[in-house]
């Protein structure tokens, strides 16, 4: 099942069409912005949007409360514009892809007001229903503090519905087959409008079994395949990026022993392990969760994120590392979120200390897999913690200095600008940020260009060089007669280091800054740098003519610097 592997190589772009532009001064951002917004994504350098839910909803969870899938909200536009759209961004090379909510509809579907309404309904089935209130509906909610239960009572269906999140998003039950054939064909009618795959929703629990018997869901992981499957005859180069937050164990259940099921996945536990790792200026965690989330089929990727819009989850962190990591980021309680997660934005947490936020960034590119961005994060945007739950995160997109930063022409935005403070668009925004040389956006647009030139991250092996400093993360990725090294210092103090590059052969003896002009000679064999605090470098191993040894046919490195005559005489 192999396909087209484009998202091994490409740098990802999460945006909300209502917060991002609007064109029409209602206050809400639509297609026909977010259209004209597309040169400077294109300017930016990313390759793919990830299109977070556009479709009707009562938008009592942003969206993922979806009443019509085959719709776009009138808010946003309709299907033509969202044809243009997609249309619009392959012009610009740009790859879209689109959120797949499929675990649940909102409680507004006409397929669960119908089923509420009738128990001869044929979508009665489609949903997850217990005649009594089932003994543990206080488990499993996903969102402690503001969610109390599993299962609600609906007074028309005289009987208990299933809900994992809010009680508003009643779960499908997914073990129907006529269920899966619609998720399927969602799937076909959004393909035929030119996207080029989805992040699917809480994969976990759309294969879970549900129900009131069930006391301890099993996965139901064939249908991971079934879905790909589908998905692949109708377009080869389709993806599904899955949203699972899943220990690194079943891993492979979810990628496919043979890379039959997700394309991609989130990696929340090098996420997790990260902002510890930033926390605490020690990496090993880190380290731990990257060899843990190494092994899989050579098709798969890995998404590497930092901030995305839903709270920073440090549920699979000890409780100790989560409060290292809320003390050094999360200080007041408000900040925190469903006792387990932190909710602002990621420039606020990092105090806005454009060092700080640079090695994050660096990191996050040089991790491997795909780095997945989200909207704002370019420009540094802040929060707005009076804001509920993670709508302090989720603010309209700053574009300049005029009222609302240029989002919409209406007084009333969707959700409140943010308009004062360090973080106000007045300070915060795309416009000055174009101009400035020095800025955020300007490092991104370029750490962007230099990440696509290193397509040894996304393809190639790691390997983790010891550097004997817990502050210092080092890694060196191989692919097709190539090598690059990352250097990360997460301390705020600068550190001096030595470290082998653990090849073979003279070429290791130089490492090119790919970033500046202050390359590695190394001396006895090792490389000796003085790493500012927070420091990061990115280097090629050997000099520039890399492109000439880059070759479909891989030479194992232990051979690969021996001169061609002992190679032939072998
Ligand atoms: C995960 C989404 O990221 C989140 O925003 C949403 O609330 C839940 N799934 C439910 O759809």
């Amino acid at each position: 099942m192999i396909n087209n592997l484009w998202y091994k190589n490409a740098v990802f772009y999460c945006l909300s069409v209502g917060t991002f532009m609007d064109s029409n001064a209602d206050g809400v951002g639509d297609f026909e912005g977010l259209m004209r917004r597309l040169d400077y994504l294109q300017g930016l350098g990313i390759t793919a949007i990830w299109l977070m839910p556009f479709q009707t909803s009562p938008g009592r969870d942003d969206g993922y409360d979806i009443s019509n899938y085959y719709e776009v909200n009138p808010r946003y536009g309709n299907l033509g514009d969202f044809v243009e759209f997609t249309h619009a961004a392959a012009q610009r090379g740009i790859r879209v892809i689109i959120d797949l909510v499929v675990n649940h509809t909102s409680d507004q579907h006409p397929w669960f007001r119908q089923a509420r309404r009738d128990p001869n309904s044929k979508y009665r089935d489609w949903y997850v229903w217990a005649k009594k209130r089932p003994p543990d509906s206080a488990k499993g909610v996903v969102f402690p503090g503001v969610q109390k239960s599993t299962w609600s009572y609906d007074s028309s269906a005289h009987a208990w519905y299933f809900h994992r999140f809010y009680d508003f998003q009643p779960d499908l039950n997914t073990a129907n087959p006529h269920v899966l054939a619609e998720i399927l064909k969602i799937m076909g009618f959004w393909i035929q409008l030119g996207v080029s795959g989805f992040r699917m929703d809480a994969v976990p629990f759309v294969i879970a079994t549900k129900g009131a018997a069930v006391r301890k869901p099993v996965e139901r992981y064939d249908m991971l395949r079934s879905i790909r499957e589908f998905l692949q005859w109708r377009q080869g180069d389709a993806i599904i990026l899955a949203e699972a937050n899943v220990l690194p164990d079943t891993d492979m259940e979810y990628f496919g022993r043979a890379g039959d099921r997700m394309h991609m996945m989130f990696n929340f536990q090098v996420n997790q392990n990260l902002f510890y790792a930033l926390a605490a200026r020690d990496v090993r965690p880190l380290c731990t969760a990257m060899r843990a989330t190494n092994p899989r089929p050579a098709t798969a990727q890995w998404g590497q994120f930092l901030r995305n819009h839903d709270e920073l989850d440090l549920g699979r962190l000890t409780r100790q590392q989560r409060e290292k990591v809320f003390q050094e980021f999360a200080p007041d309680p408000g900040m925190q979120l469903y006792e387990r997660g932190i909710r602002r934005r990621l420039a606020p947490m990092l105090a806005g200390d454009r060092r700080r936020i640079e090695l994050a960034y660096s990191l996050m590119f040089t991790l491997p897999g795909t780095p997945v961005i989200r909207y704002g994060d370019e420009l540094g945007m802040g929060d707005d913690l009076a804001l509920t739950e993670r709508n302090c995160a989720r603010t309209p997109m700053q574009w300049s200095t005029e009222p609302n930063a240029g989002f919409t022409k209406s007084r009333k935005p969707v959700s409140p600008v943010i308009s004062s403070g360090p973080y106000g668009y007045q300070h915060v925004n795309a416009a000055q940020q174009r101009r400035d040389p020095n800025s955020l956006l300007n490092w991104t647009e370029r750490i962007i260009r230099m990440r696509k030139e290193v397509p040894e991250i996304g393809w190639g092996d790691f390997q983790l060089l010891p550097t004997a400093d817990p502050a210092v993360l080092a890694i060196r990725y191989d692919w097709r007669n190539n090598s690059v090294v990352f250097v990360h210092n997460l301390d705020a103090t600068p550190r001096e280091l030595a470290f082998d590059v653990g090849l073979p052969g003279e070429e290791c003896a130089l490492l090119v800054n790919l970033l500046s002009e202050d390359h590695s000679h190394a001396r006895g064999g090792r490389h000796h740098l003085m790493l500012e605090g927070y420091g990061y470098r990115w280097f090629r191993v050997g000099g520039l003519d890399y492109l000439l040894k880059r070759s479909d046919v891989e030479t194992p490195p232990a051979h690969r610097r021996r001169p061609a005559a002992s190679r032939t005489r072998r």
